[in-house]
């Protein structure tokens, strides 16, 4: 059983954990959510300059909490694609430092293979091929996974990601950053039903509907329509109602193309992944909606659905001992699709 150091640091939060197996033995995160708000988003330069503040008092705190010391680990890893390449580059310099330094080899892992394997933290796992519905602030993806390391995406969105949505509609309710959390707050109190919003199609040139790709631009344009209407009639803008109803779109459309496209892959279980997918509205559609459907389904545990290292340090313990190790020269970069996971490991680094 390996046991690893992962580093996270590609957007807002910086985080290290320290992996043996599928058991977490120490993770902290330190979110630099607060000082993005005042911007209303995350502000690169201010990102990468905290994760030099935030890690190494994180990887101390780690390596005191598991009681281990440098010299116990196989290896040491942290997230390198995709995401703000100067954040990226903090924890991949800081990781390939430690590696050097300790004498240990270094993995550089792919972020949405981290949150693939944020399923795999919890229990049961899913049996193979299966289909994942990956939603964070950056990705909406349907990705067919068909062994470690095999994915094909069978659906995405063509604008905005699901919690980019959240977040922009947030703002325009004026509940701050980051808005998963803040509308699914306030939510709690509202209607669901009070508003009718769409559920955005993507077009096919050759006429009809893509079955599973997903567009949230519209929603929230109609979201900012129907605050503009109310605003002119004037009275208190009612924001539970209109986040409770715009939560439900999401999750439905989320819930219903995701499921539909299990059942036509022949895929049996549906895995619940990302940021947005600790959205209780979504997961309790999930679970009704797959089960209703004959789908197993699997929820990524609450605590590794928005960004953590834990879910990197199990990305990078199955790679390790699949036999993966990545070069000392391996950079960063912003954008790399997640079937192109396997050149980090590549005797030529791709970057
Ligand atoms: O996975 P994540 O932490 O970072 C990325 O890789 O993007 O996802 C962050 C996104 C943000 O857009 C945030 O608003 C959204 O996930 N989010 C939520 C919730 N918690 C976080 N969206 C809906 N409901 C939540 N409870
Ligand atoms: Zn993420």
């Amino acid at each position: 059983m390996s046991t690893v150091l992962a580093l996270e640091t590609s957007c807002d939060e910086s985080a290290a954990a320290i992996v043996s197996g599928r058991r977490v033995l120490a993770g902290a995160v330190a979110t630099q959510m607060e000082e993005h708000a005042r911007w209303g988003g995350v502000v690169p330069e201010i990102a990468s300059r905290r994760h030099v503040e935030a890690l190494p008092a994180l990887i101390a705190r780690v390596l005191a909490e598991s009681g281990l010391a440098m010299a116990d680990l196989d290896a040491i890893a942290a997230t390198v694609a995709p995401g703000l390449a100067g954040a990226l580059l903090v924890g991949s310099v800081t990781g390939r430092t430690l590696a050097r330094l300790h004498a240990k080899p270094f993995l550089g892992v792919h972020h949405l293979e981290g949150h693939l394997c944020s399923v795999h933290l919890g229990e049961p796992l899913p049996a193979g091929p299966y289909l994942v519905l990956l939603v964070s602030g950056g990705h909406t993806e349907l990705i067919r996974v068909d062994g470690p390391g095999v994915y094909a995406r069978l659906g995405r969105s063509r604008d905005d990601a699901a919690g980019e949505c959240f977040d922009k509609v947030a703002r325009l309710l004026g509940l701050g950053y980051p808005g998963g959390p803040a509308i699914e707050a306030i939510a709690v109190g509202g209607d669901p039903r009070r508003f009718q919003f769409p559920k955005g199609r993507v077009s096919l040139p050759q006429g009809g509907f893509h079955p599973y790709d997903f567009s949230f631009s519209g929603l929230k344009t109609a979201v900012l329509r129907q605050v503009r209407t109310l605003s002119d009639q004037g009275g208190e803008l009612p924001v539970a109602d209109l986040a409770a109803s715009f939560e439900q779109v999401v999750a439905e459309v989320l819930v219903e193309r995701s499921c539909r496209c299990a059942v036509e892959a022949g895929l049996g279980t549906l895995v619940l992944v990302g940021g947005v997918a600790a959205n209780a509205r979504l997961r309790r559609l999930m679970e009704v909606a797959a089960g209703a459907r004959g789908l197993e389904w699997r929820l990524a545990p609450l605590a590794y659905c928005t960004d953590n290292a834990a879910m990197v340090g199990l990305a990078a313990i199955e790679r390790f001992e699949a036999g993966n190790r990545s070069r000392i020269a391996l950079g960063v970069a912003a954008r790399l699709p997640l079937d192109q996971a396997g050149g980090l490991y590549a005797p030529q680094p791709p970057f």
